[in-house]
């Protein structure tokens, strides 16, 4: 079954609200009307109300970054599924190395965001990934693995199904150094064949599983190539109009 790619941007903690109106447009020009793949912006909070104006009607979906487990409550600063819902948001990033390095979150927490996530009715990307210690003790596969069962391997078949996993390598964030095609290809086939332990092949043939890490135009389209690898999660290189562009046209 052919795997329609995504191409996500994470915009992180950059652009104030006019820079980020800006760059949606400049997407919007620049995009063809029909995509063969999905794009999916996932801004700041403050910018979603905007994004969801901007891009409705057009083949740009929009995201979260961040949200937090719990339906509501006293939580200062965080804002729950429901909310994300209510605004039309898609998709929610959770699990991205920076929550789990800066915000100490454990794969406990992002498996309870996970099913936060689908019970709101969003879909959750679901980032897992080594650091560089990890990898050059050759213990990646090991660790992803952990990462995958502790954080969504609980889920029924049904559940599973909607989710899109996003293999990001730590020492490849923000760093210019981007894994080889052969590394991610590696590694993706590795989930994806954990997957079809864990649950059947259909579902593990359907599933996404997009490769982040310093995609730029200029890499895109070999990581895009690798058989398992199903489009990326882009951060740096998205805040750039032409060579996001670049990258999407890379996937579609
Ligand atoms: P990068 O970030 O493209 O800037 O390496 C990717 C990510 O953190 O999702």
């Amino acid at each position: 079954m052919a795997r329609k790619k995504i191409v996500a941007a994470n915009w992180k903690m950059n652009l104030t609200l006019s820079e980020g109106e800006k760059l949606i447009n400049q997407l919007l020009e620049g995009l063809p009307e029909v995509l063969e793949c999905e794009v999916v912006l996932a801004p700041p909070f403050t910018h979603l109300q905007m994004l969801v104006e901007l891009v409705g009607g057009t083949s740009i979906l929009p995201a979260a970054q961040h949200c937090h487990a719990e339906k509501a409550g006293a939580y200062t600063g965080e804002v729950s599924v429901a909310m994300l819902n209510s605004l039309g948001i898609k998709y929610c990033i959770t699990g991205h190395s920076e929550r789990r390095q800066l915000f100490f979150e454990t794969n406990q927490i992002v498996r309870s965001k996970v099913d936060a996530i689908l019970e709101g009715g969003l879909t959750p990307i679901f980032c897992c990934g080594e650091s560089l210690d990890i990898r050059q003790a050759s213990q990646q596969n090991q660790f992803v693995k952990e990462q995958l069962e502790e954080c969504i391997f609980h889920l029924g078949p049904d559940a599973f199904r909607k989710l899109v996993i996003a293999y990001e390598p730590i020492w490849a964030i923000g760093t210019g150094m981007t894994a080889s095609p052969e590394q991610a290809q590696e590694m993706h086939l590795f989930i994806r064949d954990t997957i079809r332990q864990a649950y059947d092949s259909d579902i593990s043939d359907e599933i996404r599983i997009l490769y982040g890490g310093s995609i730029k135009a200029d890499n895109a389209a070999t990581l895009f190539a690798a058989p398992d690898v199903d489009g990326g999660l882009v951060g740096g290189a998205s805040l750039q109009p032409a060579g996001f562009i670049e990258i999407i046209k890379a996937a579609c």
